[in-house]
């Protein structure tokens, strides 16, 4: 079971960003990615669907014999990673926008949260804010139309500057000086961010601290992989080649993307 792999999966690609950080910090482990692509994106679909969805991807990946579930999508998360956790005995490891530590950098005492309807709307995200925000101002902020730019391959460019300028603005002029990328899909574009905003603006994003939590699951189990067994795989439920041409600039590496069915 050790050397079992990890499973992971999103709406789409944006989990690749978590994927990474996974790497980075178990660099011995064996992954396996499942895009939703044929139902991204989950932003605006109802929590029955992303429930449904999350459950049939998750069986999938059970059947591969994976030894945890990350759930890396934040709608996901809101959504369906308690009824996750209800059905299966894995671990199950899934995101949080990173409330807590912006309340605890911020200076202003402003911060802003990026993220989809689906996850700003839920209940999980109303209980993060009561337990972490304390006297802290959060200011929400969705993104429509950002996910799909992303899918699509469009991590730059006047469009995608257009909409964060869109998105930022009001957050920076309510005084926030921590924004918080709520989407895992967020952090390919924080390059642009980083431009359209005052310096000194801090942007927070949640993948290594998702990765040091599947390694802190995964140790307390002691099942972290021993000897070097790392491999990748990737399934796609859209269409495989669209992955295997996103994977060198959000992935760094090729590899052969399998057609998902569930
Ligand atoms: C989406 O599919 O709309 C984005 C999912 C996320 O919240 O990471």
């Amino acid at each position: 079971m050790r050397n079992a792999p990890i499973g992971i999966f999103d709406s789409g690609v944006g989990g690749l960003s978590v994927l990474r950080e996974i790497e980075r910090l178990l660099p011995d482990e064996s992954l396996l990615y499942v895009a939703d692509s044929g139902h991204v994106p989950y932003g605006e679909k109802s929590p029955d669907y992303i429930r449904q969805r999350s459950r049939a991807i998750s069986e999938f990946l059970l059947e591969q014999g994976v030894k945890a579930l990350v759930v890396a999508c934040n709608t996901a998360t809101a959504a369906a990673v308690a009824d996750l956790r209800e059905c299966f005995t894995v671990p199950v490891i899934g995101m949080e926008p990173a409330v807590k530590p912006a309340a605890a950098a911020t200076r202003s005492g402003a911060v802003g949260v990026l993220a989809t309807t689906g996850t700003l709307q839920s209940a999980r995200f109303a209980a993060l804010l009561d337990r972490f925000a304390g006297s802290v101002r959060v200011h929400t902020q969705p993104c429509p139309g950002l996910v799909e730019l992303i899918e699509a391959g469009e991590l730059a460019g006047p469009r995608v500057e257009q909409l964060l300028l869109g998105f930022s603005a009001p957050l920076v002029e309510a005084g926030c000086d921590t924004l918080i990328l709520g989407c895992t899909h967020y952090p390919f574009v924080r390059p642009v961010l980083q431009t359209l905003v005052p310096e000194g603006v801090v942007i927070i994003d949640t993948g290594a601290a998702v990765a040091r939590q599947v390694a802190a699951r995964l140790g307390e189990r002691d099942m972290l992989a021993q000897g070097p067994s790392r491999s990748a795989r990737f399934w796609s439920s859209g269409e495989p080649e669209a992955l295997e041409r996103a994977l060198p600039a959000l992935w760094g590496g090729n590899a052969a993307v399998l057609r998902l069915s569930v």
